[in-house]
């Protein structure tokens, strides 16, 4: 691999701002691909996305207090950045940003963002607040980074229609571009939070993406019913998770249930397996017997 240099870590909003309208009057297009760090393959596949169409990539790294519930996660989340640090270094990201609390959240900020219809059902209903957090958060590294493209995950799926239609709503001049889901060797998908799993829950994690794969085969032979697939993969996540917070048969624009597979149907899981709560997803191909 070729050596990179380190990437520039920049921490206030203000020269971070001034940074990326310095490169675009140079005419240089500017990526960004916004995290919260525990980088893996899934957040460097977002990298070298932006980089396709973008000269210069800024990732941030900000776990947002925001957008954790009470009773989540938000203190143990893992915070690795020397590692992350390393990996966006051998991606070839060159800039770092990496704001304090105070920098996003000013002593006395009140104003946030009411997130779109898009954000009622799944995971807005099982994390209140979480999309209010995520939309307030996103809006603001936008307006302090203000690149041409972002760059967000599939693995979210939600959470990238929510921020889409936010996008659009708000008249957010920036392109938004959505990269598929990276998937651990046996198809678990990539998370932060997989490093909470024990070796006996990750093997039993593998039960998302297997009950996903035998929906998408079901499809493929021409079942249609979403209560038959939604009883599939619950037959087959039952065993092996702890809790189903629900298994959606949704338009993938909308969200809202679907009785039927359509051209545009998406699968979105979420379950705890132990303490960790795991998302997972599938857009649906249309079927050959269509
Ligand atoms: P985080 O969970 O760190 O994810 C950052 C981005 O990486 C998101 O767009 C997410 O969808 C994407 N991502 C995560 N796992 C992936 C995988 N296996 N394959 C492809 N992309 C993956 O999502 C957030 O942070 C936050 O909500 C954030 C948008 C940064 C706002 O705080």
């Amino acid at each position: 691999m070729a050596e990179q240099s380190q990437p520039r870590i920049i921490e206030t909003a203000a020269s971070m701002r001034a940074e990326v309208r310095r490169l675009q009057r140079e005419g240089l297009r500017v990526g960004l691909v916004p995290t919260m760090g525990a980088l893996h393959d899934g957040h460097l596949s977002l990298v070298r996305m932006a980089q396709k169409s973008c000269d210069r990539v800024v990732t941030t790294i900000f776990v947002n207090p925001t957008q954790f519930g009470p009773q989540e996660d938000f203190s143990r989340y893992p915070r690795t950045l020397e590692r992350d640090l390393q990996l966006l270094r051998e991606a070839g990201c060159q800039y770092v940003f990496v704001p304090s609390k105070d920098e996003v959240y000013p002593p006395g900020y009140s104003t946030e963002v009411d997130p779109p219809a898009v954000a009622k059902r799944w995971e807005g209903e099982c994390r209140p607040g979480h999309f209010r957090g995520v939309c307030t958060v996103v809006l603001k590294l936008f307006n302090m980074i203000p690149a041409d493209v972002a760059v967000f995950g599939q693995k979210d799926f939600q959470q990238a229609a929510v921020l889409q239609q936010m996008a659009r709503d708000l008249n957010v001049g920036m392109q938004i571009k959505i990269g598929p889901t990276i998937r651990e060797v046996d198809g678990l998908a990539m998370s932060s939070r997989n490093r909470y799993l024990s070796p006996e829950e990750r093997q039993r994690a593998l039960s998302l993406s297997q009950s996903l794969n035998a929906a998408q085969a079901a499809v493929a032979a021409g079942e249609k019913r979403a209560v038959t697939l939604a009883a599939m993969i619950g037959e087959t996540l039952q065993p092996q998770v702890d809790h189903i917070d629900y298994v959606a048969i949704a338009d993938a624009e909308t969200l809202e249930p679907v009785d039927a597979i359509g051209p545009n149907t998406v699968i979105l899981l979420a379950v705890k397996i132990g303490k960790t709560r795991l998302i997972d997803n599938c857009l649906l191909s249309p079927t050959r017997h269509e």
